[in-house]
């Protein structure tokens, strides 16, 4: 039997809404001709959807495992019912529906990492295996489903599966910055953890000797890490939190040249405003962070009086996988820090 390709014959609740916006789907695995099973390693919560989880459960593993396995149980696949947000995950391909068998480039046994979001992904678990807080990746005996319209990749032979997993969950953000920062831009990059260091890094060989690449961060030892790795001309240790504070830092560093190009991937809220500040009327501000209220960054900017455009960040774009594995290959020294992180 054929699925509609977006998933929605999956949805239980609200019918009519794509999988995604739906709160409850089918977690059956038995797949329809036009679905991949996959047969689940671990998966990668989002920053924002485990930072949640872990802060609820003062950081006792079990209490966040329990966590875990209640909102899969419930809806049918990981949406943190809070945040909204989801994750990816990597596993091994074990059956691929025969009307699709022709058409996709992937076979049983391959290893692949899901670039849609696991808030739309059918997702069975049986066991929880491990949970590593400090990756917050979570080790898993479980299966997953891909609808027609879902998009994946191999898990490259030359990067270590975590590291890849790791990465793949913020692979839109740098895939912007390929795209939006030009030789001689000034380029801010609010937040400098796993999405910020592959922004400040893509930022750095795109404005080439005539740009300048701003990282404003929070943590001290992170400030420290980006000046290490040389992916930042400028490194400002500043609390987005307090936008005017964090402006004024700026200002003074960077002699009252605002940037061309911002791009937010703090995981705290309120920190629309650092961004939009230090940002012209003709540049762009890429909001990557799923703790981004759109209230705020719109009523915000009317506020101070500002027409920077501003852009939400969308997981997918084309080629977005192979721009971050780019990335991590240029860049020897950071590859080796990605590689302590989240190899162990
Ligand atoms: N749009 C999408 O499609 C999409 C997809 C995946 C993820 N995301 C989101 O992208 C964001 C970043 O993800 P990530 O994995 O890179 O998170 P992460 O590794 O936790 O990095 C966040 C960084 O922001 C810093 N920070 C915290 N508070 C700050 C403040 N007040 N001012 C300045 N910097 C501050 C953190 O510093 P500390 O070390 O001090 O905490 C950390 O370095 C998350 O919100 C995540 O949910 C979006």
């Amino acid at each position: 039997m054929k699925g509609n390709k977006y998933g929605t014959h999956r949805v239980i609740s609200p019918v009519g809404l794509l999988p995604q916006a739906a709160e409850i789907v089918d977690n059956n695995p038995a797949i329809y001709d036009n679905e991949i099973l996959i047969e689940v390693i671990a998966l990668q919560p989002t920053a924002t959807a485990f930072g949640r989880i872990a802060k609820e459960a003062n950081g006792n593993i079990e209490k966040i495992e329990k966590e875990i396995m209640n909102i899969v149980e419930k809806q049918g696949k990981f949406q943190d019912p809070v945040t909204k947000s989801g994750g990816m995950l990597i596993g091994t391909v074990k059956e691929i529906g025969k009307d699709l068998s022709n058409t996709v480039d992937i076979k049983v046994g391959d290893k692949i990492a899901t670039l849609v979001s696991l808030s739309l992904t059918p997702l069975k678990i049986y066991e929880i295996e491990k949970i590593d807080v400090d990756t917050e990746q979570v080790f898993c005996k479980a299966d997953a489903i891909l609808f027609e319209s879902g998009i994946w990749t191999k898990i490259p032979d030359d990067l270590e599966w975590q590291l890849s997993l790791a990465l793949m969950d913020v692979c839109g953000a740098p895939s912007m910055v390929s795209t939006h920062a030009k030789a001689g831009d000034i380029v801010v990059v609010e937040g400098a953890g796993k999405a910020g260091l592959l922004c400040l890094a893509e930022a750095k060989r795109r404005v080439g000797v005539t740009g300048k690449v701003v990282c404003i961060e929070y943590s001290e030892k992170q400030c420290e890490l980006i000046k290490e790795l040389g992916i930042a001309d400028v490194v400002l240790n500043a609390n987005g939190q307090e936008p005017v504070e964090a402006y004024n830092k700026y200002m003074e560093v960077m002699d009252g040249q605002l940037a061309d190009f911002t791009v937010n991937t703090v995981s705290v809220p309120d920190t629309e405003l650092s961004s939009i500040m230090v940002t012209k009327d003709s540049g762009m501000v890429y909001f990557f962070s799923m703790s981004t209220n759109f209230a705020k960054a719109s009523l915000g900017a009317e506020g101070i009086k500002k027409y920077t455009p501003m852009l939400i960040g969308n997981g997918y774009y084309p080629g977005h996988a192979e721009i971050t594995f780019d990335i991590v290959r240029s860049f020897p020294k950071l590859r080796e820090y990605l590689t302590n992180r989240y190899c162990k």
